[in-house]
Order: C-alpha cells, then sequence, then structure tokens
C-alpha cells in the first residue's frame, strides 16, 4: 500500500488544490482499496484458513446447517432455537408471494429479456426496487422494521427469480397466489418456482448447500456497496437494488455465469474428446499469452484458495456422479473432469486458485439451471448477509466517504 502525502495538489479533497481541511492529512492510497480496512464487521470474518458467520466456520455450516438456519444467524444474530426456526420459516414462507405490481413488471419484461437487452439480473434488480414501493416499512431504518424487510426479500427474491424463469420459458407462473409450495423448503421451492417440478433430495440438498456458502463474504464489492448506501441512511431496498448492480459484474457475482461459458467455449473449441488432452493446456496457454481473464479463478483476499469452493466442487461432483443423460452434450462428469483439468493447469502454471463460481457453474449446469439464472441465485444467498450488513451499519453509523487523488489538469483561469 502507498502512502501518499496530503499536498493539496495531490489530493482533491481539499476541491482541487484549495484550502486545507481533509487535505492536510496523510491519506493512504490502494488502488482498488487493496489491503485497506473498509470498516468493523461481527458479521463475517474472512481469515486465510478459514471463513466464520457469527463466530460458526464455513465447513461446520455447509455440513450440518441448513440455509434457513444460517439466514436466521445472519439476520437474527445467533443460533435458531428449534422453535426460533420454526417461527422463522413460517414467517418467511408466509412473505413469498409477489405484490401483483412487481409480477406484472416481470411479465412485462418478457421482450427486454428475449432481445437481451435485460438480462435476469437487471430484472431482479428492478424488480427489489418495486418491492420497495409495496413495503409498508420501506423508509423505516430502524432495526425491527430492517428485520422485517430482510425477511421479505428473502422471501421474495426466490419468487421474483421463478416467475422470471416462467416468462423467459414462456410458461403459465408457478405459484403466483403463495410464491410456490409452502411445504418446501427454500432451496427446494426455489428450483420449484423455476421448473414446476419437485427437486430430488440430492438437487435440493446442493442447492441449499450452495446459498449456505454464497450467503455471505465481509466487505466484497456488493456488501461493501449496500453499506455505501445505507452509511447515507438511505433504506434497505435501495441499498439491495445498489448490491445487486454491484454484484452483476463477472469480476464479482458474474462470475458463476461466465465460468461455464468458459467452459462450453473450451468443449466448443477442443471438442469433447479434447478433454483430458493436451488440447486443453494448448487453449488454457493460448488464454495466458492472450492475458485473458479465465473466470471463477482469484481472489483479493485469499492467498491460498477459497474455502467455499472445495465444498461446492465435492458436492457437484458428488450429485453429477450420480446424473444420467447429457447436459449440453456432454455427459454430467465430463463437466467436472474438464474443469478439474483447467483447475489443475491453473494452480501449476499461474499458481491461482478456483473461487466458489468456478464448481457452481458446472454444478448449476448439471442441475439444468439456466446460465444466466446463475448471479440472480447468487443474490438470493447473499441477500441475508447484505441485510445483516445493512442493520448494521444502520446500528452504527457513519457516512462512508473516502479521499481522492486529483489528476485532472491543472488550476486555469475561465476566462485567462
Ligand atoms: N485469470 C488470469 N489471471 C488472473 C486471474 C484470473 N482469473 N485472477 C488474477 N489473475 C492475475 C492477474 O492477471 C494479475 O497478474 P499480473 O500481476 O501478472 O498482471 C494477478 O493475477 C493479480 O490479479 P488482479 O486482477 O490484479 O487481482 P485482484 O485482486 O484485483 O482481482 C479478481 C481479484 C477476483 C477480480 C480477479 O482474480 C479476477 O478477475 N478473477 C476472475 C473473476 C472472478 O472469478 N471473480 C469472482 C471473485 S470471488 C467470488 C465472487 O465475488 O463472486
Amino acid at each position: 500500500m502507498g502512502v501518499v502525502s496530503g499536498s493539496p495538489a495531490s489530493v482533491s479533497a481539499s476541491g482541487g488544490g484549495g484550502g486545507g481541511g481533509a487535505a492536510d492529512k496523510q491519506a493512504a492510497f490502494a488502488k482498488g482499496l487493496e489491503g485497506v480496512i473498509g470498516g468493523q464487521t461481527g458479521v463475517c470474518s474472512i481469515e486465510q484458513d478459514k471463513l466464520i458467520y457469527r463466530g460458526y466456520e464455513i465447513h461446520d455450516l455447509a455440513e450440518h446447517a441448513t440455509f434457513e438456519e444460517v439466514a436466521f444467524l445472519l439476520l437474527e444474530g445467533h443460533k435458531p432455537s428449534p422453535a426460533e426456526l420454526a417461527r422463522f420459516k413460517a414467517e418467511v414462507v408466509a412473505e413469498r408471494a409477489l405484490h401483483p405490481a412487481a409480477t406484472a413488471f416481470i411479465e412485462s419484461a418478457g421482450g427486454w429479456l428475449a432481445s437481451g437487452r435485460a438480462v435476469p439480473m437487471d430484472v431482479l434488480r428492478t424488480a427489489v426496487s418495486i418491492l420497495g414501493h409495496t413495503d409498508v416499512d420501506c423508509q423505516d431504518n430502524s432495526p425491527s422494521a430492517n428485520l422485517r424487510k430482510a425477511k421479505r426479500l428473502l422471501a421474495k427474491i426466490p419468487t421474483i427469480i421463478g416467475h422470471m424463469q416462467c416468462v423467459i420459458d414462456g410458461r403459465a407462473i408457478i405459484g403466483r397466489e403463495l410464491g410456490g409450495a409452502p411445504d418446501l423448503d427454500h432451496a427446494a421451492n426455489l428450483l420449484y418456482l423455476m421448473t414446476g417440478k419437485r427437486p430430488s433430495k440430492d438437487e435440493a440438498k446442493v442447492m441449499d448447500v450452495s446459498l449456505i456458502l454464497y450467503a455471505e463474504h465481509e466487505f466484497n464489492a456488493s456488501t461493501f456497496t449496500t453499506r455505501v448506501i445505507a452509511g447515507t441512511l438511505s433504506d434497505m431496498h435501495s441499498a439491495v437494488a445498489g448490491g445487486i448492480g454491484a454484484l452483476k459484474g463477472p469480476l464479482h457475482g458474474g462470475a458463476n455465469e461466465m465460468a461455464m461459458e468458459m467452459l462450453k467455449e473450451i468443449v466448443k473449441d477442443i471438442g469433447e474428446d479434447g478433454i483430458g488432452s493436451a488440447k486443453v493446456d494448448a487453449w488454457m496457454e493460448q488464454a495466458f499469452v492472450s492475458k485473458r481473464k479465465l473466470m471463477g479463478f482469484g481472489h483479493r483476499v485469499y492467498r491460498n484458495g477459497d474455502h467455499r469452493a472445495g465444498i461446492l466442487m465435492g458436492l457437484g461432483k458428488k450429485m453429477a456422479g450420480t446424473l444420467t443423460g447429457t447436459f449440453g452434450g456432454l455427459p454430467a462428469l465430463k463437466w467436472f473432469a474438464l474443469g478439474e483439468q483447467v483447475q489443475g493447469i491453473m494452480l501449476a502454471k499461474k499458481k491461482i486458485f478456483p473461487n466458489v463460481d468456478f464448481p457452481c457453474g458446472m454444478t448449476y449446469f448439471t442441475m439444468r439451471i439456466p446460465v444466466p439464472q446463475y448471479t440472480p441465485i447468487f443474490v438470493a444467498a447473499r441477500i441475508t448477509g447484505w441485510a445483516a450488513h445493512i442493520s448494521e451499519q444502520h446500528a452504527d453509523n457513519r457516512l462512508i466517504r473516502p479521499l481522492s487523488i486529483y489528476t485532472g489538469p491543472a488550476l486555469k483561469k475561465w476566462n485567462g
């Protein structure tokens, strides 16, 4: 991290060269805020050897908890008792249905989705904004109102995704009245809303664990965005809409879609028979030469790999081993064989590890989930982390307002 002395000419907080104030201070500068501590949180800790949600380690949660339990942990602050969990689940199920205005918007978005002018993340962002208008608590930032809004968003985001998929597929909307099937758990209901079919136990379990893995990740770009918005004392729906915008980008949540698109591109270029052969090495070498960023690899914080990636890779591959038929023309396990080969080359040649988005791509693909819905599903999980951070920001707020270094023209006279 470089340290820039705060001369008036180099630090723009003074208004591009005038006055003192903040410009007299020493300001630490790191491009992309790398290594900068942006705040304090009791929600999550990312450490090189573990990832912790409110005191619980991610492998422990993935193995022993359900997504609803983790959502409760993040939103309400502690592990739920059986009675608390039952109450929480009932509250969330009761909030699943969308206001007709939101459903009408989703139905009206079919043309934009079909033309490609809008992708599902855009429609989800707008639908969340509309939900703000229909929420009686929208303008109330108190802890109790924030918790009520968080549960409603948690409940309704899968319904938005499901309704949108029905519109994309030209099918009748599933679960318009109830937001799905009330007897199904959160992850299973999400799949049901998208397909109209009750998922198998394995599919529901893998989706549930993927939601746990995606639920929270400290001061990542989208969570930081939500905190910046909440820090102005703006409301939860505004912050979540901003978070969705930040998550959409391929350097962040959008990477799960791009990771799968990259694997499809490799197969298109080298053919099915090329999997496992030196053709993959050659494809990767070409990518390295052209300085291409390989999606689903690398991380700003983790130096020795993303704790979540191995969990999802193991689960996804295990389920793939039970699947028959083909997926995008290949047996399910072939995608994982290719993924493992790509991972191995990336590690050997670049020492760069996969992040959670890499196995997510293959896992969701072999669950026959349409690729453009991978990042919206990420939202269905991360809403819990975002809401926890927004509430935490509101509860102990200070405006988030960093400085910048001015790189524009030197001072000159308008009439000179
Ligand atoms: N493919 C190829 N090279 C890479 C990659 C990659 N995925 N990631 C990092 N590098 C190289 C990069 O080219 C650079 O090399 P050099 O120093 O020779 O120029 C070096 O590693 C440092 O990369 P960086 O982009 O400066 O590192 P960063 O900390 O700014 O970026 C990152 C982190 C996640 C944006 C980046 O690794 C990346 O673009 N990855 C691909 C997108 C992706 O998978 N994003 C998901 C992130 S984690 C989960 C989530 O948020 O959804």
